[in-house]
């Protein structure tokens, strides 16, 4: 009888993934809610032909190295792959795969529930009530800004702009604009304009970070920047953290450079209570939540498991980051 590919899923998944895995392979899984030890990684990966991993499982060489040679391939449960060591899974031979095209929706819709969330405020207006500072009806208290007639900004027209411009659209915006690294073609769908950085940074009411992070877009967003934006502008993050440098954009929001930041990714995360961003009422921070729906993350393990199946038995796997180079 042929021996069982060896799995280690390095956190409890939902139940869609892990009934896919665990009919034809020896899967271990790390039994808990929380991210993995790296000691407990390291000794568990040993010996395994694939590693079905979270976005806070650093994968480097010393990982790539514990698990051996038999090693196939690296399937992470996350569009962004930003903390497996490409290069060194190359240099091994191991594939690389993540979750692309399922949670576009989910991140799409928590990116406009934060637009509208502090730009109407409704965080501090929540908490008002709660904290008994709701008296009579006030004409002048808690003033957010209307999206009609804004100029909306997106800052990387991905999966994920694409579905925040179609979303922000109805709300009668004036102008979509967006800057990636070329034009795209489908920005006509919405009426969307390629400006160049400067001018998405300068024009833009409410700006949509929805890019990745890599070495040109991290800190993209600091002191420089925010010096160039409007006084009244609010910038929203639901690409990385690291996008945005965090002490800058402290400054900006307590010198009124601009307006508000709604944050739904931070750099680090956990951001620690501490912080002195989580002490502004102008800044709405989530914990890493774009992806957080039934559909959203049981397709993501599905995919995830799918596509350590697929490696296995040599077939093309839905979300390809890094092709395995047979020797
Ligand atoms: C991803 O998939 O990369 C998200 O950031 C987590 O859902």
């Amino acid at each position: 009888m042929n021996q069982l590919f060896k799995v280690f899923v390095t956190r409890r998944i939902p139940d869609p993934g892990t009934q896919i895995l665990t009919p034809s392979c020896d899967v271990t899984f790390w039994e808990s809610d929380d991210a993995i030890p790296r000691e407990d990684l390291l000794k568990n990966v040993k010996g395994v032909d694939a590693i079905l991993c979270m976005l806070t499982d650093k994968i480097d060489r010393e990982v790539l190295e514990r698990a051996g040679p038999q090693l196939q391939v690296v399937s992470t449960m996350s569009v962004g792959y930003e903390h497996i060591d490409l290069q060194a899974c190359q240099e091994r031979g191991v594939s690389v795969t993540n979750t692309p095209n399922v949670s576009t929706d989910s991140v799409a819709e928590l990116t406009v529930s934060l637009v509208l969330l502090t730009a109407r405020r409704l965080l501090e207006g929540a908490y008002a009530v709660k904290n008994g500072e709701w008296g009579k009806w006030k004409p002048m208290w808690l003033y957010g800004v209307e999206m009609k007639k804004r100029t909306f900004g997106i800052m990387g027209l991905g999966r994920i702009g694409y579905g925040v411009a179609k979303r922000i659209k109805p709300f009668g915006v004036e102008r979509i604009i967006y800057h990636d690294v070329q034009k795209l073609s489908f920005a006509s769908d919405f009426g969307g304009e390629y400006v160049e950085f400067e001018d998405l940074v300068k024009e833009s009411d409410i700006l949509c970070i929805c890019c990745n992070m890599n070495p040109q877009t991290r800190h993209l967003f600091n002191k420089k920047t925010f010096q160039k934006m409007k006084t009244t502008a609010i910038i929203i993050n639901t690409g990385r953290g690291g996008i945005i440098n965090h002490d800058d954009l402290y400054e900006a929001l307590t010198s009124h450079q601009i307006a508000a930041a709604g944050l739904d990714v931070t750099e680090p995360e956990p951001l620690p209570m501490n912080h002195p961003l989580l002490t502004l009422n102008n800044c709405v921070i989530l914990p890493h939540m774009g992806s957080n729906t039934w559909e959203s993350r049981n397709r993501m393990a599905e995919i995830a498991a799918e596509n350590i199946i697929s490696v296995l038995n040599k077939g093309r796997p839905k979300g390809e980051v890094l092709r395995r180079i047979e020797a």
